[in-house]
């Protein structure tokens, strides 16, 4: 009983996850649909571990895929769900597609979950359920805040879905994930992260930048109150936070019918004006970096208290901001190459 499904294992978090569940003991059983990730994530994934990763292309929203992928693999003892949009910005332009993609499917797989009495479960939340945190480092216990976007009220209906089904039934032991910043790539250099279109977050918009393939960088905002003026948060590699991943099955397999959120950080606030210095200062680069607007909805300052997870999950982040910097960097200049 060591397979573990893995939703949306073709994504970024997800295909660190696979790479370092493969290193741990586990065989990953991927389901993807492609619709923000590309077939060519899995080869990556080949060439690191040395073998096929056992894949089925799907929504896992569907339950008749759903059910035929699990009747396969009797010997899923857990899944690690992945699979859902993240973008804010298209969340407020097309809330239905987040309501139907990313509380639609929790629920298909929650149900499917019990009914092949598979135990374990990680969900992949996000910071953004605390909104603007009135004191920093946030931990857990802290409110949930009103939530900005569609994409952030999905991630707040998920969480009370999962304690919900924990309140009603016996069995299930889930570790819900806030992840904070996850930037970097796999320091082979064969997985990253692959933005389809325009980035909307930072690092991915440096990568490509530096690349030549945008126009330049935008600095959202100088008049923070924050010592330079632009926005902090907690940037950690992606190596790291799919290690939090293995450590998170660990604790629901030796927690039965537990549910605790962990906070998934580094504890370490970067401002976006830090982040492209050390950008240039490790990989030796200029880039043209201009000063914009305020992005609406952008919160102030963000970083994580990594107690709980160092405690109870045995996990702390390994890997430095310098470190997913290059990692990044070195990504980019292979898809580069690619094109
Ligand atoms: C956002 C979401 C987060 C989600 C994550 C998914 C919010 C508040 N946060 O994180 O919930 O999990 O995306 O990927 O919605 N920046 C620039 N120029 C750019 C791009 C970004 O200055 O071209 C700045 C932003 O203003 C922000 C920082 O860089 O201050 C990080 O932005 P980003 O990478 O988009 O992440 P978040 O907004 O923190």
């Amino acid at each position: 009983m060591n397979s573990i499904l893995v939703t949306g294992g073709a994504g970024f978090i997800g295909s660190h996850t696979v790479v370092e569940l493969y290193k741990a003991g586990y065989t990953p059983v991927i389901i993807d649909d492609f619709s923000n990730s590309h077939p060519k994530v899995l080869q990556g994934i080949e060439s690191i571990i040395g073998e096929a990763p056992i894949f089925y292309q799907g929504d896992c929203s569907d339950v008749q895929f759903l059910i035929s992928v699990l009747a396969k693999h009797p010997d899923i003892c857990g899944c690690i769900h992945f699979a859902a949009f993240k973008a804010v910005g298209e969340s407020v332009l097309n809330p239905l597609k987040y309501y139907q993609n990313n509380i639609g499917s929790l629920s298909v797989l929650l149900n499917a979950l019990r009914e092949y009495k598979i135990t374990q479960l990680v969900f992949s939340s996000s910071c953004t359920v605390y909104g603007q945190p009135t004191s920093l480092p946030v931990d857990e216990n802290a409110s949930i805040e009103h939530a900005n976007s569609p994409y952030g009220y999905t991630k707040q209906v998920c969480e009370r879905m999962i304690c919900d089904v924990h309140a009603s039934v016996k069995g299930l032991s889930s570790a819900v994930l806030r992840y904070f910043n996850p930037i970097g790539a796999h320091a082979s250099g064969l997985i990253g992260e692959l933005p389809l279109g325009t980035p909307d977050n930072l690092v991915p918009f440096i990568t490509q930048s530096a690349a030549g393939l945008r126009d330049g960088l935008t600095i959202f905002g100088n008049d923070y109150n924050t010592p330079d003026g632009t926005c902090i948060r907690d940037y950690i590699h992606v190596v790291d936070l799919a290690k939090a991943h293995v450590a998170a099955l660990t604790w629901t397999n030796n927690n039965p019918n537990s549910c605790e959120a962990f906070n998934i950080g580094t504890g370490k606030g970067n401002s976006v004006k830090e982040v492209i210095d050390t950008f240039e200062l490790v990989n030796d680069l200029k880039l043209k970096v201009a000063i914009g607007e305020r992005r609406p909805g952008d919160v102030e300052q963000i970083y994580a208290s990594g107690l709980k997870a160092k405690e109870l999950l045995k996990w702390t982040p390994e890997l430095s901001l310098a470190d997913a910097l290059i990692d990044a960097w070195r990504w980019q200049q292979n898809l580069s190459v690619e094109a």
